[in-house]
């Protein structure tokens, strides 16, 4: 039988793994998958806003929130195994996916490897490319640095970067939560996952293969995945739309839920005649 809440647990394989599922038994599914380094809360606007027309489930990357991180290397394809053990252990058999920065790298693999389970796609602030050696480089710097300093400098700076400067002065709410989720991920999963990211592969070459509606989406200030790779990916993936959204950085559905969410609601209505 379904367990529904705001903070809940299953176990996959040994893996306890915290998730949201709420909204009602049989209403069509909509799967969010969180950002690096943070947990299943920054989804709470959008569990609010789509439990009345889906079942909404949002869960946590081993390592991240409640999910436990196991005794695996991370990787994005052992992220996206998880993604199919926790649809199998929810009974869900088909959702619409949306993931933000990491998490649409999560769904992005599972699309193209997977595209069965998936009736419609939302990549929100990511990218489908691989890190290049800079960008390595500044991880495993950020690894260093954390193991000498600790992970609340590591949380400063990438707050900076993070957030729209608008979001930094007026949103100390948000502020304070990206924080918190930052702070509160362990640093042995806070260096797993950089390390997973710089291994993972490009994905940009598939996006030409992905048949199912797709909406991108992008705050306007977001300088991690710009507006510039959300265009890109926007391109390549046949028939899909982007959306920009104002007063927003790389935590488009954070900074400014209203918009955001009115996005997602368009996109979901307009693919409403469709299955999803
Ligand atoms: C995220 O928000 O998930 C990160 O910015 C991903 C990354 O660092 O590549």
């Amino acid at each position: 039988m379904r367990t529904t809440g705001d903070d809940i647990r299953i176990k996959i394989n040994d893996l306890s793994v915290g998730y949201t599922d709420k909204g009602q038994d049989g209403a069509p599914v909509l799967l969010f998958i969180h950002g690096f380094p943070f947990n299943k809360s920054m989804w709470k606007n959008q569990v609010a806003a789509f439990s009345n027309s889906h079942r909404v489930v949002a869960y946590d990357v081993r390592g991240h929130g409640n999910s436990e991180p196991g005794a695996d290397n991370f990787s994005i394809e052992l992220f996206v195994h998880d993604l199919n053990f926790v649809m199998d252990a929810l009974d869900i058999e088909t959702a619409t996916l949306c993931g933000l920065s990491m998490g649409g790298y999560i769904a992005l693999k599972a699309v193209i490897n997977y595209p069965e389970r998936f009736h419609a796609l939302v990549l929100c602030d990511t990218n489908c490319t691989a890190d290049t050696p800079e960008v390595k480089e500044k991880r495993l710097n950020a690894i260093e640095s954390i193991k000498q300093n600790g992970v609340e400098g590591f949380a400063d700076g990438l707050i900076e970067n993070l957030l729209a400067s608008q979001t930094l002065v007026t949103k100390n709410e948000v502020v304070a939560a990206v924080r918190e989720m930052i702070v509160s991920t362990s640093p042995d999963s806070l260096f797993q996952t950089l390390i997973a990211f710089t291994k993972r592969f490009e994905t940009c070459g598939k996006l030409p293969e992905i048949k199912i509606p797709t909406l991108i989406i992008v705050g306007k200030e977001d300088i991690i995945t710009p507006p510039e790779a959300a265009q890109f990916m926007q391109e390549q993936i046949p028939g899909s739309s982007l959306s920009i959204i104002e007063h927003a950085g790389h935590l488009s559905n954070l900074e400014n839920p209203d918009r955001f969410n009115d996005e997602l609601k368009g996109f979901l209505a307009s693919i409403t005649n469709k299955k999803h």
